[in-house]
């Protein structure tokens, strides 16, 4: 079984990249890591697999990748048994593809001239890419929620329901859309490859006819996150560095306070979640066009870091602490409706969270916007003493609510990784 260690530490990206400029890479690793063949990766003698067993699931604390396909399904059966075959499925099926192997041993071109191919075939020949797949329970899967009140406990799970695992409030400045909110299972593929991401989530949709139905995706690029040292801070789209002050995969006592559910964290029934954390996923679109009219002061204060840097406004190293004393004036060098101090822990109570987040751009919205924004993603012990009130305080008080507009919002369980022969789900359904 992988050790934390080793689910941390793939061949980063910039050390493909360092690869490519050393002349060990070939091909269409260099600059783009798309189409990065798996005959590519073997010439170059790099493994690009993410172990997909172990303590935790991979693709929380792993070296975040460059792209994201994120998928909410609806289970459409009431069926028990359904529904823990297409689990054990879809765990061999994405423990393969995690190998760059195909769901199934030759299932592109071997099974007939007759029958659909049981690959649809667009992965074949290209690298593992660093592909993890992250299962999540959504809290519709227990019962009632936001996505159907009337639903009842058509798994006899209900009692299993861990505390933390509930539909997120209401904030203020958001504009819902359910139907790309909420959903009783989620799967987060990443991948440096987004070609290999997509492949990932269209066969599990595919495996899963019949027993779930896809309730919305999305798609992401450029991580907004740094998730290990050796990663460089990304920028988002306002141009700024995204993930300076974040929780790292290094920071092991860090993640075992605020991200990873501890047993005294839940009674009996939800042991299942110990080792496990929560999901938030959040798609934020942000108001490209106005802050692109914003002066380069102005959106500096609205951050409370410099844009170059991207140090803390007063100092000048992007990982100097920031310090709120500071005045200008009279006034806050880092004003208090700047979106740093609003979410650092001396403002919250101390909590931290593991932001993964990616970028995203969906083509323009009919009237020549771009829509374009954050897809939020974060890890946390339990969101309603985490996210919760860090999301209420930035929502009321925070500068930059004048340029986003939060319109999707989703919580999901993540339980623990999986050792060797289990299935997703196991101990949840066990
Ligand atoms: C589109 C929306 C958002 C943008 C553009 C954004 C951008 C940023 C930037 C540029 C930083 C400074 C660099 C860093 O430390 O990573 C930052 C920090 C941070 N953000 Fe956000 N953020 C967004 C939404 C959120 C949300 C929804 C939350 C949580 C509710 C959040 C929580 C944090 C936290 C905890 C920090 C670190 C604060 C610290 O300890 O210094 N952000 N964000």
């Amino acid at each position: 079984m992988a050790d934390r260690e080793s689910q941390v530490g793939p061949v980063s990206r910039r050390a493909v990249l360092g690869a490519a400029g050393a002349g060990l890479v070939v091909g269409g690793a260099v600059g783009a890591f798309g189409g990065y063949s798996a005959s590519d990766a073997a010439e170059a003698g790099d493994d690009l697999t993410v172990p997909f067993r172990g303590d935790r699931q991979a693709g929380i604390v792993t070296a975040a990748q460059d792209r994201l396909h994120f998928a909410s399904f609806d289970v459409i059966t009431d069926s028990r048994d359904d529904l823990i075959d297409m689990l054990k499925r879809w765990t061999t099926a994405a423990e393969r593809m995690t190998r760059g192997q195909e769901t199934v041993d030759d299932g592109a071109l071997g099974l007939g001239d007759y029958t659909p191919p049981a690959d649809t075939g667009e992965a074949l020949g290209l690298s593992p890419a660093h592909l993890t797949l992250t299962i999540g329970f959504g809290p519709g899967l227990f019962g009632p929620s936001l996505a159907d009140p009337n639903r009842r406990d058509r798994f006899g799970i209900a009692s299993r329901k861990p505390a933390a695992l509930a539909d997120l409030p209401a904030f203020a400045a958001e504009k819902i859309e359910p139907s790309r909110s909420y959903g009783d299972i989620c799967i987060q593929a990443c991948a440096d490859d987004p070609q290999v991401a997509v492949h990932a989530i269209r066969n599990l949709a595919r495996m899963g006819v019949g027993v779930v139905s896809v309730r919305w995706s999305q798609l992401g690029f450029g991580r907004t996150s740094a998730t290990t040292r050796n990663q460089d801070t990304p920028r988002n789209m306002f141009g700024f560095k995204d993930g300076t002050a974040n929780i790292r995969a290094e920071d092991t006592g860090t993640l075992d306070e605020h991200v990873w559910v501890a047993a005294s964290d839940n009674p009996p029934a939800a042991q299942w979640m110990t080792g496990g954390t929560y999901l938030v996923a959040r798609r934020i679109r942000m108001d490209i066009e106005p802050w692109d009219r914003a002066n380069l002061l102005e959106q500096e204060n609205i951050i409370g870091r410099t844009k170059g840097e991207g140090a803390p406004l007063g100092q000048t190293g992007e990982f100097d602490d920031p310090d709120f004393q500071i005045t200008s004036g009279g006034a806050p060098l880092i004003p208090k409706t700047s979106h740093v101090r609003l979410a650092h822990p001396d403002q919250n109570n101390g909590v931290q969270i593991l932001r993964r987040g990616y970028n995203f751009t969906d083509g323009s919205d009919g009237f020549g916007h771009l829509d374009a924004g954050l897809f939020f993603i974060a890890f946390n012990r339990d969101s309603f003493k985490q996210f919760v009130p860090m999301q209420h305080q930035l929502s009321r008080k925070d500068a930059m609510t004048e340029y986003l507009i939060p319109n999707a919002s989703a919580l999901f369980a993540v339980p623990p990784g999986l050792k060797d022969g289990e299935w997703w789900g196991q101990h949840l359904f066990t």
